[in-house]
């Protein structure tokens, strides 16, 4: 089965099978299958955070699960749960509608709701684990359904238990507790500016969403214009003193808070862009002229070649800065 529309880098790759799930409480018999248990299985969403290298030799599942629901909905928060299958942005758009909050900055992230736990996607000052309650998965080590709770979870800065344990966890659901009202978050760079620019003086969640999303349409380039896989890299997380001896060499570099007190983040796409690769292209592999983080595909580009750009970045980073950095997405057929 073909994945050049189930991955946004838009790489020709095949599975050997490809199985559509609509009803999650099937898939002990699904997995039980011998044309699937004899296999390897992957399970993908939209494939927004993937890169394939190869054709994959198992089978890959999507869940089909869109419904969305009210577990409780009470006068300052209601608890909601979403299939797998459902689109991420749709949910962020659903709840606005719905009069929640919370989700407003992680509006326009590519994915599905499923999948939303797994790198604890995050944007603009968010992060899904902040409202995650509960995550319901097929546990394939166990063999058997669990309901992990947020802590459990073990969410950080693009991490988690199940990115620390690929494969290992099959997520059917998630539920989020939202509530009805809260601190809008403003403080990333450009959303002040964004309402401004709309004219909203009193912003609510929804003009948030909407800053965001008019930011990121300039920003990102759309992955169905130009196959991308949004940031590339993390941004490397330092010990406190590393990061001022390298202030001292370059006072520009960008440094934001981490999860840690002794710890800071610095910004990738800052040291990728001063060592050249802004707009860099090599056949159809390239790195985006809007953003320095984003490598793209410019039509035909294989995994192997976007691989090979993505280390003699990396290896530049290394050279010039002294910090290694990592892919982001999955890796599909080969390591890092
Ligand atoms: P896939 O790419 O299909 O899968 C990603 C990984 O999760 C794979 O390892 C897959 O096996 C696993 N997986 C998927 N679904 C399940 C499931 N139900 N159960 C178990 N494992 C599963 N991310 C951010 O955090 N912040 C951003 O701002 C952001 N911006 C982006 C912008 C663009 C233009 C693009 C293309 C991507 C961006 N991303 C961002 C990355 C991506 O959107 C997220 O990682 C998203 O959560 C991936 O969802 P998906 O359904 O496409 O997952
Ligand atoms: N910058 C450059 N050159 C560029 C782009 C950015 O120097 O080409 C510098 C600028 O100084 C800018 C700073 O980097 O102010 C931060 O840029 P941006 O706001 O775009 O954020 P980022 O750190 O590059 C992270 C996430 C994004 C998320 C944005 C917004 C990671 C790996 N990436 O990018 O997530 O949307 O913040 O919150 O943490 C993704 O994970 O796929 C993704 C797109």
């Amino acid at each position: 089965a073909p994945l050049q529309a189930l991955n946004t880098f838009h790489v020709q790759a095949s599975a050997a099978q490809l199985l559509e799930l609509h009803d999650a409480a099937l898939l002990p018999e699904v997995l039980a299958l011998p044309e699937v248990a004899n296999g390897p299985l992957l399970v993908l969403g939209s494939g927004s955070n993937v890169l394939i290298a190869e054709d994959l030799p198992g089978t890959v599942l999507v869940f089909g699960n869109r419904e969305i629901s009210f577990l409780e909905h009470r006068a300052d928060h209601a608890v909601i749960r979403a299939g797998a299958g459902v689109s991420w942005h749709g949910l962020v758009m659903w709840s606005l509608q719905e009069g929640l909050s919370g989700l407003e900055n992680l509006a326009l992230i590519p994915g599905t709701a499923g999948a939303s736990p797994i790198q604890n996607i995050g944007a603009y000052g968010a992060q899904v684990g902040e409202f995650i309650q509960t995550v319901e998965a097929w546990d394939c080590q166990e063999k058997t359904w669990v309901r992990l709770d947020n802590e459990q979870c073990g969410f950080a800065y693009r991490d988690s238990v199940f990115k620390q344990q690929p494969d290992r966890y099959l997520i059917t659901a998630i539920e989020l507790k939202l509530p009805l009202l809260h601190d809008l978050r403003m403080g990333y760079a450009g959303i002040r500016e964004e309402l401004q620019a709309q004219g909203v003086e009193l912003p609510s969640a929804v003009d948030v969403a909407n800053a965001v999303i008019a930011i990121r349409r300039r920003k990102l380039p759309d992955p169905d214009v130009l196959g991308n896989a949004g940031s590339f890299f993390k941004n490397p997380v330092l010990p406190l003193e590393q990061v001022e001896v390298l202030l001292q060499h370059f006072p520009e570099l960008p440094v934001f808070p981490a999860d840690r007190d002794d710890r800071r983040k610095v910004s990738a796409a800052w040291m990728i862009e001063s060592c050249g690769w802004k707009g860099f292209r090599e056949g159809d592999a390239g790195v985006a002229p809007s953003h320095a983080l984003v490598l793209v595909n410019h039509g035909n580009a294989t995994g192997t070649e976007l691989l090979a750009l993505a280390r003699r970045i990396s290896a530049s980073v290394l050279e010039k800065f002294g910090v290694p950095i990592e892919p982001e997405p999955r890796l599909l057929g080969a390591q890092w």
